[in-house]
């Protein structure tokens, strides 16, 4: 399996891995938005591809803001079903955080299971001063302070527009 940025005529096959992994329909509609969206980071958009060519796993990262200040949120996180619990997941986390360490990000932020991120270094947000735009979202709002971290950027997360557009 190698880890690589999407291509173009990647996004039908990716989508339908998103569309399997998720009950929702919403979470593929929220990929494409994201696709379109000025939030878009091309080094953040990333495939789990086998060695015979199969899309795997994907998950995309998406310019947020932390206050003024700009952050990343992370989501969503997609494995095709038959290949979960199998290092795919982990291996889209560990190269979605090394690349965004390798750009000078500040602070990685999701919302996710807390028995599945806490692995990858991710905290409640509200540890770091980060308040989520939704108090129900609780203990599922997590972040992971990266190598560039200003412990001063705390406020209100705003996530990428497809995410509050939905
Ligand atoms: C969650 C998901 C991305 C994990 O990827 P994966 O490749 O299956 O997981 P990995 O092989 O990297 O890790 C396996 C571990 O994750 C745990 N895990 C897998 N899915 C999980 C989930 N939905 N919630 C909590 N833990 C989960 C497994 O129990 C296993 O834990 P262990 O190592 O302690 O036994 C994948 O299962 C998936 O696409 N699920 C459906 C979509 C989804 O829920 N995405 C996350 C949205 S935030």
């Amino acid at each position: 399996m190698i880890i690589r940025r999407e291509r173009a005529d990647d996004r039908p096959e990716l989508l339908a891995v998103v569309q399997a992994a998720f009950a929702d329909p919403g979470e593929a509609k929220l990929v494409r938005g994201l696709f379109a969206s000025r939030e878009y980071l091309p080094g953040l958009s990333l495939v789990a591809e086998s060695v015979r060519g199969e899309i795997l796993g994907y998950v995309i990262t998406t310019r947020a803001w932390i206050g003024g200040q700009e952050s990343l949120g992370l989501g969503p996180l997609a494995v095709q079903p038959e290949y979960q619990r199998q290092g795919v997941g982990l291996a889209l986390m560990e190269a979605s955080i090394a690349e965004a360490n390798a750009m000078g990000e500040s602070t990685l932020v999701l919302l996710g299971s807390t028995d599945y991120f806490p692995r990858f270094g991710f905290v409640p947000a509200d540890s770091l001063g980060i308040v989520p735009p939704d108090p129900s979202w609780g203990s599922h709002f997590m972040a992971l302070a990266l190598a560039s971290h200003q412990p001063g950027s705390h406020g209100v997360f705003k996530y990428a527009a497809p995410f509050t557009s939905r």
